[in-house]
């Protein structure tokens, strides 16, 4: 399959996600690579949103366990490595939960990679066993960029592209 960055996306937001998500099934489908499945998504993910300031994954090191290290993303440089005791990020693998951040300055622990970050949420990523592999974070430099469309959308992305 072609695929080809425009414009002309839905205004909506579920309906931009379910198109996007259409499209980067399409361009996956036959690579079982895990680097390139989510370098692929944060590429995609992030073109189709332009509010999208960093978007990428944060993985398990499987060496430590409870330590993500920083995975294929597109943006501004990211920390390499936040421990799950850290951060929006360490939070969502910590309780399995998706975190919505409408101000990261109000967010205790918040990890500032960069300062222009002012809005985020973080999915958890699971394999087809349920097993946590990773974290998908993204930001916004605007506040309260993210809510339960995004969440929901995000959610069964992940579902999709990483535990099958
Ligand atoms: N916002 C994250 C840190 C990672 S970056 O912003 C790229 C956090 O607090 O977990």
């Amino acid at each position: 399959m072609s695929y080809i960055a425009r414009d002309d996306r839905p205004a909506d937001k579920a309906e931009r996600y379910a198109e996007v998500e259409d499209e980067i099934l399409a361009v996956l489908e036959g690579e079982p690579n895990l680097t390139a499945r989510m370098a692929t998504v944060a590429s995609m993910l992030s073109d189709a949103f332009p509010a999208f300031f960093w978007t990428g994954f944060y993985v398990v090191d499987q060496a430590k366990g409870n330590e993500l290290m920083v995975g294929p993303y597109q943006g501004t440089l990211g920390c390499l490595r936040i421990p799950f005791t850290r951060g929006v990020c360490g939070a969502a693998a910590r309780t399995g939960e998706t975190q919505i951040v409408e101000d990261v300055d109000a967010f205790p622990g918040h990890i500032a990679c960069d300062s222009r970050s002012a809005s985020e949420i973080v999915v958890p990523v699971r394999d087809g066993s349920g097993a946590l592999i990773a974290v998908l974070d993204v930001d916004a430099t605007e506040k309260a960029v993210f809510d339960a469309v995004d969440a929901q959308a995000l959610e069964r992305l992940m579902a999709r592209v990483f535990a099958t």
